[in-house]
């Protein structure tokens, strides 16, 4: 009998390793011969850790489950599938993951992460396969014609950044792999990373074989070690195995794959910030031009992407680029790993093609928010991002949709408050989050930061209020037109959008209570 249990960090931080030692210990002493597979998370957070047992039925769940529930489990013969308080069902067919479009994620939370077997059995390295009877320009013409545009949040056509490193002319170039995921409420890149490695793998060989680069890194943040040592194990096994090194499967096409771990900067995710880092120096943002798909990592020719725009694209060689366009809506094509996060009842990853609402993704797979009371806002795109009020909760989610509204998709990750909410604070937050973080190199961002703080401290002490008011909105004026990067030019959304949809919140504590 096979027994799946999560090695996901959302389920490690929850017990998982607890409740499958205590899966072996009970079976042992029960002598029924168990088979104990650690899996990828399925994404559903609060039945986590989610135990699944294979029946002749599928895959039933039992969620969440504590060790102390273990001997309980036996009793009642989840091994068949039975009755149980936690049980859950037929995995697939609990609502939140039936309605998903998974396509990205269809194989984490299925299989053992670090099995290549199992990647193999389930679509894995077909895309590379093809790629590999392809000539470099029909994969580049696959990825630009499937509409697949940049997650990490700018959306920039992938296939147009590849074709640009790809026409670029040099002895050197190479393949970088955002994988800093530093925005709030993001989990996506992780996932992939721990629950199905060889995915991001074939990507970035995919990448590096339409493009012409012989070398890739994929620079991710020190806060997640589980990921690191997952994709380390995992980039060993597809090197030992010939999908990664010289001559990948036969083909003479060389490409070798590192990991460089992070220092815990959220600016080390801008893209040139993050080259400086790989190349050993202090995570300082280089002036564009040059674009890095010009003069890139060590002033090569590179092609930096999202992780999950790289873990797009193996499903899309695979099936082919009219497959993937066929989800999605007008110029957001294919689908989003949404991640819910915050006050929210049901946290976790849903992907689903571009073109619901907000308000779908809140509440039909959400389920309102966790405290029970009234969602206020919603900030999406992480700490950039803008807070959404209820009135735009019917937006669909859409790259060209939310930029009508000002408000950012963004990496796909959305927090969610309550009525208790003092949006005065966030905006405030948002602020000292900047000055916290800003690489200082120009002046907006470095200066404007701290004194953001300080006006918005003013507004809310009735210092002269308008007065204050007027001036923060002319220091997020110059911080959105004269910042270098996105970090000082976008902190103004969070805090102009606190102010102009809830500005009752931007008052005294004594003028709140009246
Ligand atoms: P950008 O719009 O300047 O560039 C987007 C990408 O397209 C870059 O990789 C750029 O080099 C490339 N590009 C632009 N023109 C090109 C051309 N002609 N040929 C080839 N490549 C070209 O945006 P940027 O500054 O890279 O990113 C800003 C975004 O980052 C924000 O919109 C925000 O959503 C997102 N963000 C994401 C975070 C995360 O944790 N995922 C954190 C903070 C911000
Ligand atoms: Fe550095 Fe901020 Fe300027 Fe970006 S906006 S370059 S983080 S100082």
């Amino acid at each position: 009998i096979t027994v799946y249990v999560p090695r996901d960090s959302t389920a490690l931080a929850l017990g998982a390793n607890d409740v499958a030692a205590a899966i072996a210990t009970e079976a042992g002493k029960r002598g029924v011969k168990v088979k104990l597979v650690r899996n990828g998370s399925r994404g559903m957070f609060w039945l986590e850790p989610l135990v699944e047992v294979a029946t002749d039925a599928g895959r039933v769940a039992y969620g969440p489950v504590d060790m102390s529930d273990v001997p309980g489990l036996f009793d009642a013969g989840f091994l068949a599938g039975a009755a149980h308080a936690l049980h859950q069902g037929v995995t697939e067919d609990i609502a939140y993951l039936k309605n998903q479009e998974r396509l990205t994620f269809a194989r984490v939370g299925v299989t053992d992460p670090l099995s290549l077997d199992d990647y193999l059995a389930y679509e894995g390295y077909v895309g590379l396969k093809n790629a590999l009877a392809m000539t470099p320009e029909s994969v580049v013409q696959q990825v630009l014609d499937s509409g697949l545009r940049g997650r990490g949040g700018a959306a920039f056509p992938t296939g147009i950044k590849w074709k640009t490193v790809a026409g670029a002319k040099a002895s050197q170039k190479y393949v970088v792999c955002n994988a800093d995921e530093g925005d709030s409420g993001t989990f996506s890149d992780r996932m992939v990373m721990e629950d199905d490695p060889f995915m991001l793998i074939e990507g970035m060989t995919i990448a590096a074989i339409a493009v012409g680069a012989t070398e890739g890194y994929i620079y991710v943040r020190s806060e997640y070690p589980h990921a690191i040592a997952t994709l380390t194990q995992a980039i060993a096994i597809a090197t030992e195995k010939g999908y990664l090194g010289d001559n990948i499967l036969g083909s003479g096409k060389s490409f070798r794959l590192e990991v460089r771990k992070g220092a815990g900067a959220y600016i080390c995710g801008e893209e040139t910030a993050m080259l400086e880092s790989i190349e050993g120096k202090r995570g300082v943002v280089r002036a564009k031009p040059p674009l890095p798909a010009l003069e890139g990592l060590f002033g090569k020719p590179t092609v930096i992407n999202n992780l999950i725009s790289l873990a797009s694209v193996p499903i899309i060689l695979a099936r082919g680029a009219q497959f993937y366009k066929d989800y999605g809506v007008g110029r957001s094509a294919g689908t989003l790993p949404f991640q819910l996060a915050g006050n929210i009842k049901h946290g976790g990853l849903v992907e689903k093609a571009f073109g619901l609402t907000l308000r779908q993704l809140l509440e039909d797979f959400g389920g309102g928010s966790e405290s029970g009371r009234p969602i206020r806002a919603v900030q999406m795109g992480g700490p950039l991002g803008a807070y959404m009020p209820q009135s735009q909760f019917d937006t669909p989610l859409d790259y060209e949709a939310f930029a009508a509204i000002g408000a950012m998709i963004g990496h796909g990750g959305l927090v969610v408050f309550d009525d208790t909410v003092d949006m005065a604070r966030q905006a405030r937050y948002a602020m000292e989050f900047c000055a916290v973080e800003s690489c200082g190199k120009c002046t907006p961002c470095r200066i404007g930061s701290t004194r953001g703080v300080e006006v918005i401290d003013k507004i809310v002490a009735n210092q002269d209020r308008p007065q204050q008011i007027h001036l923060l909105r002319s220091l997020c004026d110059t911080m959105v037109n004269g910042s270098l990067c996105a970090m000082g030019g976008m902190t103004p959304f969070p805090v102009l959008s606190a102010l102009n949809h809830f500005p009752e919140d931007f008052g005294t504590p004594s003028e709140k209570a009246a």
